[in-house]
């Protein structure tokens, strides 16, 4: 065994323990540390705190830890001791091997990176991570895409079948291999150019680099989406428009148009001109893309939305989303998982868009038929917190936005201050992980990429201009102090 890197000392309880420190050189915060309990063996802890103190009385210089107690997994479980620990047992540097053990972190898990600065693998269950969703939340720049191509990469070697919504574009990459030297994650470059397919629907400026045009079924548009879809503000056209569906059943969109055209009202040019701009944007068919093939073992289809207007993209997500859910209802493609980059454009917290329902469904049943669902944000305040709490797993990377801290307080269960300080301090690459299947947040160093990562080239980074002004709003509520800050409360 290791030799001791402490003593406890003073008041211990089955939680929590202070200890004088005998090897300032071998332990820091964050530290996993073990100690012996008198009833249940071997008990794993981290320190959560060393400060350098003076006796007052003796004059003595010296160190002192605080750690936290975790426990030990016993049947499976996680156990905490029934008793507290002594003064005066020895505290050691806990082995990488009684660390994943503790964890449950699993031999053929997928593969996040190492724990803290250790060098033990943080893995966790596929099936768990699949089907019990995932969110990925952080301020831009800070890894959230990275971390989502590292599961994605993990999750194609065990052939899930993958949906990827992609508003930048920027998982086509997963086709080349990273560029990379020798690494301590012992990862190795890997190209997934055989396992992904990209598709881009008619609109969009980048269809020549896709490899397969997407397109939608062309029968039954809603009155909301024609709308929505064509922007028609006009009060009589959008009448003119139920007027002429009253009369449809099973209509395409050349159907409606050929209905209007009998209408006698000189407001039905504005309803034809819209209704004709949707129709030849080329996205509506015949023979649409077979939504099953979207969804297949070893495949990542990706929905290259690059430069796709915001009504098109939203519906393209409600559409393929809720036929990929029915068809799973049905048995009628396999298990496999759904990744929405950019989540509060499609679930958004405060409005309702076309793709919210569809999305909202799955966050919420896509778990009993095997839909799992993995949303990623830079905006956790603006994503609907329904979807977020169906997450069981959450990785949460550096947020400094105070309403992005807020909303993640109040969305995940188990999170101390200690690491709501912490989020507001991680490096990039450096995530906070809460799953049910460890059962404590744990801080991992997300593993390198196999295959190359392109950051997401956006015109405004937004953002940061918001952040702006909510600092200059909190700056104004200190200043007038009551009449605003309760308003603001009150949010
Ligand atoms: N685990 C990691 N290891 C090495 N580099 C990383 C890691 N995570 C992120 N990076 C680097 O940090 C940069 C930003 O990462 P990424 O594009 O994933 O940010 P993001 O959070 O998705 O930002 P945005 O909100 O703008 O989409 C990238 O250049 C990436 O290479
Ligand atoms: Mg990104």
């Amino acid at each position: 065994m290791r030799s001791a890197v402490g003593r406890i000392a003073g008041t211990a309880s089955a939680f929590e323990f202070e200890f004088v420190v005998t090897n300032a050189k071998a332990v820091k915060r964050g530290d996993y540390v073990k100690v012996w309990n008198e009833k249940d063996g071997w008990i794993l802890a981290q320190v959560s705190e060393i400060v350098a103190t003076e006796s007052a009385k003796s004059a003595e210089k010296g160190m002192v830890g605080k750690a936290r107690v975790i426990g030990k997994r016993e049947g499976g479980k996680m156990i905490t001791p029934s008793t507290p620990f002594i003064p005066g047992e020895n505290v050691y540097l806990a082995e990488d091997s009684m660390i994943a053990e503790t964890f449950n972190f699993e031999k053929d898990g997928v593969y996040l990176g190492l724990l803290g600065d250790s060098s033990v693998r943080v893995t966790i269950n596929p099936n768990f991570l699949v089907q019990k969703h995932v969110c990925i939340l952080a301020k831009t720049g800070s890894g959230k895409s990275y971390t989502a191509g590292v599961i994605i990469e993990e999750l194609l070697d065990r052939n899930v079948p993958l949906l990827i919504i992609d508003p930048h574009g920027e998982y086509v990459s997963l086709k080349r291999p990273n560029k990379m030297a020798e690494n301590d994650f012992g990862v190795k470059p890997k190209s997934y150019a055989d396992k992904v397919v990209v598709y881009a629907p008619p609109t969009s400026p980048f269809l020549s680099e896709a490899d397969k045009e997407l397109s939608l079924e062309n029968r039954n548009l809603s009155p909301e989406e024609l709308i929505e879809l064509s922007n028609l503000r006009s009060p009589s056209a959008q009448a003119l428009l139920y007027q002429a569906l009253r009369r449809l059943e099973n209509y395409t969109i050349s159907d409606i148009i050929r209905e209007v055209e009998k209408i006698k009202h000189s407001g039905k040019w504005t309803l034809i001109g819209a209704l004709s701009k949707i129709e030849s944007s080329g996205l509506f068919k015949d023979k649409p893309t077979d939504v099953r093939e979207l969804m297949r073992r070893g495949r990542a289809s990706i929905i290259d939305l690059r430069g796709v207007e915001p009504t098109y993209q939203t519906l393209i997500v409600s559409r393929i989303v809720s036929k990929l859910f029915e068809l799973r209802k049905r048995g009628e493609v396999e298990p496999g998982m759904i990744v929405v980059e950019e989540a509060h454009n499609f679930v958004p917290e405060r409005e309702k868009v076309v793709s919210t329902n569809a999305l909202r469904a799955v966050a919420s049943e896509g778990r009993k038929f095997g839909l799992g669902l993995m949303v990623i944000s830079q905006r956790p305040a603006r994503i609907d917190k329904n979807v977020i709490s169906q997450c069981n797993t959450q990785i949460i990377m550096r947020v400094t936005n105070p309403n992005d801290l807020n909303a993640i307080k109040k969305g995940i269960e188990g999170i101390t201050s200690e690491m709501m300080e912490e989020i507001k301090r991680l490096p990039p690459g450096y995530a906070i992980v809460v799953s049910p299947e460890i059962e404590i947040p744990i801080v991992v160093r997300i593993r390198v990429r196999k295959s190359a990562h392109v950051e997401a080239t956006k015109v405004v980074e937004s953002e940061e201009v918001e952040e702006r002004v909510e600092k200059i709003g909190e700056l104004d509520s200190e200043r007038k102090k009551g009449f605003l800050s309760k308003i603001f409360k009150r949010r």
